[in-house]
């Protein structure tokens, strides 16, 4: 499997990288600053520099014919405003599908976060509604098209722990909690093994092997 990983970088993007590249499998990883080169081939994946807040929908399409699947674990991050939660995690997201689509490469799983869609409550600070805003928009943006096999994942509370292989791995809502970012990018690689698609699921640790979990779906 030829996995292409959106911002490549990132702390469960590397973490995939290396299960992938452990396995045998390729990862390419989608950077914007040239210098995270060296990072991503230490853990096995193919570095190509593509900022997705000013590639053109060319730049990504060519970048993603070949492959056979793509994830976009990116995100504008902790310490962003709401201008950047809107051009990364709603408008790159919205950029790769597209991309995606028009390079015929049909798997296409999405870290989100748990809560997406649901109106922010009132009261809530600006960024984090601005956060839940575009990843919930991103989300419809994957879930009204035909032309890509999607999966959504929503992770709970993200730690560095070492993965524990259990989770908790269902439609929401499923309650709230952490899981480790160990135990999400082995979920994604399970999720793109079988061939989930169409489904929005909530993960949190738990007691369920990965294999298991992801089979019961
Ligand atoms: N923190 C939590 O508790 C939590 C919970 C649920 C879901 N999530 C979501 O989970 C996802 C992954 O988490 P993580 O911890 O792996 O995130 P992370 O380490 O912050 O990685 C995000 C990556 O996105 C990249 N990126 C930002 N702007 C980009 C652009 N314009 N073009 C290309 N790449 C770009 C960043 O690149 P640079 O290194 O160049 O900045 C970074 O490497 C995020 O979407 C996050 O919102 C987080």
């Amino acid at each position: 499997m030829n996995v292409v990983i959106a911002g490549g970088h990132g702390q469960i993007a590397l973490r995939l990288a290396r299960l992938l590249s452990a396995r045998g499998d390729a990862a390419t990883g989608l950077i914007r600053n040239p210098d995270h080169a060296a990072d991503l081939r230490e853990a096995g994946a193919e570095p190509a520099v593509c900022d997705l807040e000013r590639a053109t929908l060319d730049e990504v399409t060519g970048l993603l014919r070949g492959a056979d699947a793509v994830v976009f674990a990116a995100g504008a991050g902790p310490g962003s405003g709401a201008a950047r939660k809107d051009t990364v995690d709603r408008a790159a997201s919205v950029l790769l599908a597209d991309a995606a689509e028009r390079a015929g490469v049909r798997p296409f799983a999405q870290v989100s976060a748990m809560g997406a869609g649901q109106p922010p409550r009132a009261g809530t600070d600006e960024v984090w509604a601005a956060y839940i805003r575009a990843k919930g928009e991103a989300e419809d943006d994957l879930r009204a098209r035909d032309g890509l096999d999607w999966v959504i994942l929503r992770p709970g509370r993200l730690t560095d722990d070492p993965g524990t292989g259990r989770v908790t791995l269902a439609e929401p809502p499923i309650g709230r909690g952490e899981i480790t970012r160990d135990d999400v990018a082995a979920v994604l690689a399970a999720l793109l093994d079988a061939r989930v698609s169409g489904r929005t699921l909530d993960l949190l640790n738990g007691d369920t092997p990965v294999p298991e979990a992801v089979a019961s779906l």
